[in-house]
């Protein structure tokens, strides 16, 4: 059962857009004929993601490939029906909005954040500092000495304090900084950490705050889904900036799973989310995938289905877990087969956007949830 229950109006909103939901759905168990007050609070599970995410004040989203969503219509018609926030899976990189030094292109971002709000969809903005998808003259300006640490700095504060204008009211959560950690813990040595120092996170967190306050500003990183090193040095960095009166707002658990690893469960997940939450932190999952070595078989796609199940079910048993976000829908367009070798399947809608297991289970979970609390407000 989810804490983040809505009360008085809330509540009675949600009691009405569950029974909107079932006269809509003729399909639907008709469980009221059972006359128990449990059974008729149940959720049918056999409805759009967002509109259990809902009952359970969850945002569901997706990773946005903006290309797909301007040529593929099942894609585009997908990301409209089944999700209530989206992120540009590239298109907010440094790399893309500025490719040549001082010449800004907003264009496919700018496409994104118009269709978000024609579709009841908030936008999470990422990412404004990662070591990756840097452009290459500043890349290339570091290596080769013409940029140097102040030069960085400056560089930095611009490019954050501009994109961050740029959408500034039109972005519900920001990844601030992304990936600045090792998986023993370590800060990664990329350019910021080198010629900047670790306080260039701070600073980007106030540059991002100062150029929209109203936006929620989070730290984002993978393999922090459940306890170990690198959740631990995230959560002694999270602690810091808290002390320090630095605005973050949140901690974004990637979820980069894979079925040959095996998973944390549900429980260790939520353990997990609870010492940001303790923080006064939100939490969300950013970028869920659960990857297979190739070929798929039974048991892989049950594991798969188990692997986003673990993470749902976690940020479901979390008081303030905002929003779960898969990265990228379908494989269709799914960043896994480009990156590690010989796997894939990592989605939860296959190639021909026909739904997976793993899409079921979530469904499952969403209405277990809402159906729940249902049972708990008797
Ligand atoms: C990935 C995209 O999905 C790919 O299309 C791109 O080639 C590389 O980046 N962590 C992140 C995301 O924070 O931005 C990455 O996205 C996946 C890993």
């Amino acid at each position: 059962m989810r804490n983040l229950r809505p009360t008085g109006a809330a509540a009675a909103l949600v009691a009405c857009a569950a029974i909107a939901a079932v006269a809509a759905n003729p399909s639907a168990p008709a469980h009221s004929a059972s006359g128990s007050a449990a059974a008729e609070a149940s959720v049918p599970a056999n409805q759009p993601l967002r509109t259990l995410g809902a009952l359970d004040n969850l945002r569901i989203g997706t990773a946005v490939n903006t290309d797909a969503l301007a040529s593929d219509a099942p894609y585009a018609q997908l990301v409209g029906q089944q999700f209530s926030t989206v992120t540009p899976e590239n298109v907010m990189k440094w790399q893309v909005v500025e490719p040549t030094q001082g010449t800004y292109d907003w264009t496919a971002a700018d496409t994104l954040v118009a269709y978000a709000p024609a579709h009841g969809q908030l936008v999470r903005g990422h990412t404004l500092v990662w070591h990756n998808q840097l452009p290459t003259w500043l890349t290339d300006g570091v290596a080769n000495g013409t940029i140097d640490a102040a030069q960085l700095r400056d560089l930095l504060h611009k490019h954050i304090t501009d994109e961050v204008t740029h959408f500034k009211g039109k972005i519900w959560q920001w990844d601030v900084v992304n990936e600045a950690f090792n998986d023993d813990g370590t800060p990664r040595q990329d350019i910021f950490t080198q010629l900047l120092g670790p306080d260039y996170i701070a600073d980007a967190f106030r540059w991002a705050h100062q150029a929209d306050p109203h936006a929620l500003l989070f730290y984002n990183d993978y393999n922090i889904e459940g306890p170990g090193a690198k959740s631990d040095a995230v959560l002694a960095l999270v602690t810091k900036l808290r002390s320090e009166g630095v605005p973050i707002n949140g901690v974004g658990i990637q979820g980069h799973l894979g079925t040959q690893y095996g998973f944390w469960g549900a429980d260790a997940v939520a353990a997990n989310m609870a010492r940001f939450t303790a923080l006064g932190l939100d939490t969300a999952i950013t970028e869920a995938d659960v990857r297979s070595e190739l070929p798929m078989d039974n048991p892989k796609t049950q594991a798969q289905a188990e692997g986003y199940s673990t993470l749902l079910q976690g940020c479901l048993l979390t008081r303030r877990c905002i929003s779960f976000t898969v990265w990228g829908f379908s494989d269709k367009y799914q960043w896994v087969p480009g990156v590690f070798s010989g796997q894939g399947s990592a989605a939860i809608y296959d190639e021909n956007f026909a739904p997976k297991p793993a899409y079921t289970a979530m469904q499952v979970d969403l209405a277990t949830a809402a159906s729940s609390r249902g049972e708990d407000e008797q």
